[in-house]
Order: C-alpha cells, then structure tokens, then sequence
C-alpha cells in the first residue's frame, strides 16, 4: 500500500523523519536515527509490561480480544474443540496444516514410542518431599530432562528440534502423572501404549490394582477439549519467556522448563488454582454480593476474570462452560459451580467490571472441572501446562527459524546514580 509511512517531528530540533511501516507497525529500531547530538543513543521505544510492543511475527494463533476471537492457523477454536483430537491439533499447531489420515498415524506413532520415561528421571522425582508442589517438581523434572539428552543442545538441527519437540511433548504427560501419584504416595503407573494419548493420561493417574485401566469416554473427550482450548494463545507470558530464554540457543528442555516457571505464577496458568481457593473462601452463594464488594473496594482480584488481551468473553470459557456440563453428567454437580455462576452474573452485571471490561477467562471454571474429575487444586496448573508444551515448542520453532530473531535483549531507561565517589568502609 502507498502512503504507508509516518512522519515524525521531534519538537526538541524541528527535525523531520519519514519512517516506512512494516506490516502496519513502526520497527523501533527505525526511531533509533531520532537524535539531538550526532553522539546520543537516539530514542528508544519505553513499554513496561509489553503493552504495547510486537516481539515478533508468529503465524500460529490469531486474537481478537475484542472480538473474542481465537484461531489456531487460521481455524476457529469453537470449530477444533468440536471436530479434532488432542495430536490432531497438536500436529496443527506444530506444522501449520491439518494432517491427513497417514501423517496423524505417523504423528501418532512417534509420541506414543516416546511417553517413557528414563528410570532415573523417577527416581529423580522420588526424592521430592511427599507434598511438593507438582509445578515444582514439573519445573524440575523437564529442566532434568536436558541432562538425559545431551543433543538437545544442537537447536539448529530440525531432526534434533523435530525429535526433541516430540520427547517434550510425549513426557509431559508421564511426568505430569508421575507428580500427582506422588503427592498421593501411590506408585507411578507406566504408559500404556495401547491406549489414546489422553486415556493413557488418565490411566497414569488414575489406574490402581486393575489390570487395565477403563477411562471414561466423556471424561477423556472433556480432558482433549480443555487440552485442545489450552495448546496455545501467541505472546502471553510464559510463551514469551519461552521466546526469551530459546533466544539463547539454550535447549528446548530448559527452555521448557522456564516457560512452566513462568505459567506457575498467579496472574497466569496459577489462577485457575486460586479461582477454587476464591470460590472456597466466598463458601456459598449469599456471599457472592459482599465478595464483590470487597474487590471493588480494591481488596484482591476475582480471580478468573479479566485478561490483557480479551476484553470480551473469552471464546474458551464458554466452551469449558459448555464441556462442565458433560462432565457433571458423570461425576455429579461441583457445588462451586453455584457460587461461580453466581459470581459470574453478579460480575457481569457490575459497573466496576462492565468499564473495565472484565469477563471470565479460560481459568474461571475449568478448576472447577478439573475438581469434578478429581484432580487435587495444586494440579490445576500442571494440567495447563501438558497442552501448553505443544504451543511454547512451536513458537520456539519459529523463533529458531526466524532469521530476524535474535537474543532477546530489552533495553532500560536508567534511573540511578549517575557516578558516585567510593566511600571506604570505616567511612560509611
Ligand atoms: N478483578 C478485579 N479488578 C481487575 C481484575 C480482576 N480480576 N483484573 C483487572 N482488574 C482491574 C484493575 O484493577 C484495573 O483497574 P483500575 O483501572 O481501576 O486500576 C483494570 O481492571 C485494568 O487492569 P490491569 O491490571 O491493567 O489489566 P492487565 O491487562 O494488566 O491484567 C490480568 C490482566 C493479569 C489477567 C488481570 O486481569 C488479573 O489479574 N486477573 C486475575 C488473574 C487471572 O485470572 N489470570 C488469568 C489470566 S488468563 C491466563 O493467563 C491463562
């Protein structure tokens, strides 16, 4: 398109600059040249928090947060939730294109072989306390996973990144069951090969003395979907930490691990943890309007709501909302699921929340999902982070591809002492 240029006055020399867009942005580096002294710096974008601030080009996932809208390559989440499977989309996700009967068998094939385990990386995970936290002892084990394949390091290799990518993804699952069952102190249950990729999940947690373990179809198909909802969403943090930390050429093993320490933290994959501690203080359903009293006297956040990019519905909410009741056809109503509702409503119909635009996101009811099947609090997050793996590795592909990516390196506006006389100890 012509004209697709911006002209900038610097008031501070009556210069004028003509900078040429790229893809409807400004490149930063093209402010560079704005300078008063031909010695300076020149300007620097200032973008606390990234607000603001394109890292990349990504072809992966597209967001419309107005909209609500989420596409993975271009397909609507409603439509991949609906039609695919688990390694479908992750295939998907990884390689930009749907797969064809064969390339799913392949696709298949290659993670099922790779869900084991190396015996040492359990005997690793045996020697954590008996209630660690299982997105500690996840952080650890991946990162563990790095000294077990020495190649990894070579991320130029695609063979390598392929075979790597794939490990990943297969082992998070294996290691994921293995935290659970050792919080509960039961033995780690093996993969069986012989079952799909989220039924074998669910025989790993779930499994006891039986023989072979029977999931629940519907149960496993409402497990694939919040997976499926999970796999990706662009820039968020942990993806950019994933970004930020491959951009070293470190391995994808601690790179990984990096992400998950990133997706721990409350203000992301944490809050679905947070979203059941909320729903068990709030206690029923009475309690919901004083509750929402409280956060818009500024005492806390309601977990669960709000989002930097969504200032809509969040598109995976309403699927989950939808997948809850399919669930609690099986296992009965999670009594939360009341006050949840309720806070909800009361939410949505508030000023505070309606001005901000403040709607539920992706963790506000799939704790409550997650509590209906059986999982402790504490492996709400675990269960973000084995979808999510598929989403960091092939952003972490990208960034490996991109011949614009370099180290990750932000600049800083300094604001300490300029230069201070040393001070001798007996003088200070
Ligand atoms: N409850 C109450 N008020 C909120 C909430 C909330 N959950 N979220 C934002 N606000 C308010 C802020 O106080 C602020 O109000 P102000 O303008 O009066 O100061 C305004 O809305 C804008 O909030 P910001 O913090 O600027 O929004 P930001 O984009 O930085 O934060 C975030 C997004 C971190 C998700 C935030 O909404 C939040 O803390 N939510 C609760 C935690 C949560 O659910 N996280 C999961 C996100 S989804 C995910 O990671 C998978």
């Amino acid at each position: 398109m012509e004209n697709e240029t911006l002209t900038i006055t610097d008031n501070r020399t009556g210069k004028t600059y003509t900078v040429q867009l790229f893809k409807g942005a400004v490149r930063s580096m093209d402010l560079r040249q704005i300078k008063t002294e031909t010695d300076e710096f020149g300007l620097m974008c200032y973008d606390p928090a990234f607000m603001n601030t394109a890292s990349c080009q990504s072809s992966i996932t597209y967001i419309d947060g107005d909209k609500g809208i989420l596409r993975y390559r271009g397909y609507p989440i409603e439509v991949l939730a609906e039609k695919c499977s688990f390694l479908e989309t992750a295939y998907l996700v990884l390689n930009g294109d749907l797969p064809n009967k064969s390339q799913l068998d392949e696709f298949t094939a290659e993670i099922t072989r790779h869900t084991m385990l190396h015996e040492n990386t359990k005997k690793l995970m045996e020697g954590f306390h008996y209630d660690a936290h299982p997105m500690g002892m996840l952080v650890s084990s991946v990162a563990a996973l790095s000294t077990f394949y020495p190649e990894a390091k070579n991320v130029h290799d695609p063979a390598i990144r392929h075979l790597e990518t794939i490990r990943l993804i297969a082992k998070m699952a294996t290691i994921a069951a293995h935290c659970y069952r050792h919080n509960l102190g039961m033995p780690y249950v093996y993969p069986d090969n012989s079952l799909n990729d989220t039924e074998n999940f669910m025989s790993m947690l779930w499994k006891r003395a039986e023989p072979k373990y029977e999931p629940n179809p519907v149960l496993a198909r409402a497990l694939e979907i919040l997976f499926i909802l999970h796999m990706d969403h662009e820039q968020n943090c942990s993806t950019n930490a994933m970004r930020a930390v491959g951009s070293s050429l470190a391995d994808p093993y601690v790179t990984t691990a990096a992400a998950i320490a990133a997706l721990y933290g409350p203000l992301h994959g944490g809050a679905n943890e947070q979203v059941l501690r909320m729903l068990d203080e709030i206690g029923s359903v009475e309690n919901v309007p004083a509750f929402v009293d409280k956060i818009k006297a500024g005492k806390g956040r309601l977990m669960g709501f709000g989002h930097r990019v969504y200032k809509n519905y969040d598109p995976r909410a309403k699927i989950i909302k939808q997948a809850a009741e399919a669930v609690f056809g099986v296992t009965g109503k999670n009594p939360k699921l009341e006050i949840a509702l309720e806070l909800e409503r009361v939410a949505l119909s508030d000023e505070y929340f309606i001005k901000r635009k403040l709607y539920p996101n992706v963790d506000f009811y799939s704790g409550i999902i997650y509590q209906a099947m059986g999982f402790t609090t504490e492996m709400f997050t675990v269960l973000f982070a084995i979808p999510r793996a598929v989403g960091w590795l092939a952003q972490w592909q990208e960034m490996i591809q991109d011949p614009e990516q370099k180290i990750a390196r932000p600049r800083q506006i300094f604001t300490g002492h300029w230069l201070r006389d040393f001070v001798p100890m007996e003088k200070r």
